[in-house]
């Protein structure tokens, strides 16, 4: 089969032929695709509101057939915070209950395209859950690491599917190391370095531009662990731009647990890398992530936009969960810290004739216990 692409380094600009166990550079960057996207917006608004109708601006070879449940163009619902409008995408109504079905389906695709038939993944429970249920109805074995502590609802998810669970003691970056040494002889389906997930989860872009009539919102607020919804939503918004589709990239706001913020103190301190930090518990286990791979593309997203970052308390998560469970949304709480970090970005400055687009990243099914404490 044709390749699309090539792999290209994000550090240092090394260039990879396709390869089923080349997962990063030799310099150890992170590696993204040399891709041309297209748009036509007549195809496109002919197609069924699933993600596939962006097929063209996809990296998946014309003659690979996706794989797919139905995911994609999720409800974009306007609501008011302290009274002004906001946009929120409902990316908790994914089949897996998380927007990270718009990374795992493409990616599973491309695995499938390439004739991979077992893969491995790590993650704090979302990913896992999506890569597994790709994986079940593409047919392929796989093997998804998590922490001891991930949510029970998320490990039955990923059991339910068939995956092999692979609980590792000690922190998400405990999973990550085990994951990693088995990707050593079988193909990494990591939803953070494997690039074929940013390029799903950029349809989250496009998803918004045709839903706000074909235009580009002014604010993106979202949730930031290891960034890959929002270095998605820059791609996509970047590559709407490049097509003149849009006109601007909108400001990224990121939103981070105060207790494991790397990326919100590195950009108070001017710094264009990670900032070390000890890798706490949070109510957002999502978010929780101490040392994000990709760190240093997400500062240069957020602060090339202009944008910022906002780090929100466990209290505040606490509270935009149960507020927002209040209003009718059945959201995990890692979806809540993004809420808490949108109304702490309204509660300053002047956002009256802004257009802000925020999202439900989570299900609320997916973390009884932890809600069982809150609700
Ligand atoms: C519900 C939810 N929202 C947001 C995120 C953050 O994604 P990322 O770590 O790619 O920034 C996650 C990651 O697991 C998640 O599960
Ligand atoms: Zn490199």
């Amino acid at each position: 089969m044709a390749a699309a692409y090539q792999l290209v380094c994000a550090r240092c600009a090394a260039r990879y032929a396709p390869d089923a166990l080349r997962w990063r550079c030799d310099c150890g960057g992170p590696l993204d695709l040399a891709f041309q996207p297209r748009f036509d917006r007549r195809r496109i608004a002919g197609r069924g509101p699933t993600l596939w109708r962006y097929r063209e601006a996809l990296p998946l070879p014309a003659e690979a057939t996706p794989i797919h449940l139905g995911e994609g163009y999720t409800p974009l619902l306007q609501g008011r915070v302290g009274g002004i409008p906001v946009w929120l995408k409902q990316d908790h109504l994914f089949p897996t209950g998380s927007y990270k079905d718009r990374g795992a389906a493409l990616l599973i695709s491309q695995a499938v395209a390439m004739g991979i038939d077992r893969v491995v993944e790590d993650s704090s429970g979302n990913a896992g859950a999506a890569i597994a249920a790709y994986c079940a109805r593409a047919g392929l074995a796989c093997d998804i690491y998590v922490p001891e502590a991930t949510s029970p609802a998320k490990l039955l998810q990923i059991q339910g599917y068939g995956a092999t669970l692979r609980r590792v003691p000690g922190d998400r970056q405990a999973a990550a190391a085990a994951a990693q040494q088995a990707a050593a002889t079988t193909f990494y389906a990591s939803h953070v370095w494997n690039p074929f997930f940013m390029h799903g989860c950029k349809t989250f872009a496009f998803e918004v531009w045709e839903q706000l009539g074909q235009r580009a919102p002014d604010t993106l607020v979202l949730p930031v662990g290891n960034g890959t919804l929002l270095l998605g939503a820059a791609l996509g918004f970047d590559e709407l731009l490049a097509a003149r589709q849009v006109d601007r990239v909108p400001r990224l706001i990121g939103v981070q647990a105060a207790s494991c913020a790397p990326l919100a103190l590195a950009s108070a301190s001017g710094a264009s890398a990670p900032q070390p930090v000890e890798a706490h518990a949070s109510l957002a286990e999502g978010i929780a992530i101490a040392a994000p791979a990709r760190g240093e593309q997400v500062l240069a997203a957020v602060q090339r936009t202009g944008g910022a970052f906002i780090a929100v308390s466990e209290e505040e998560i606490a509270a935009a969960t149960r507020l927002w469970w209040r209003h009718g949304f059945a959201l995990e709480p890692t979806a809540g810290a993004t809420l808490a970090g949108l109304g702490r970005y309204l509660s300053a400055g002047d956002h009256a004739r802004e257009v802000i687009v925020s999202a439900i990243t989570g299900h609320g099914l997916k973390a009884g216990q932890a809600l069982a404490g809150l609700l």
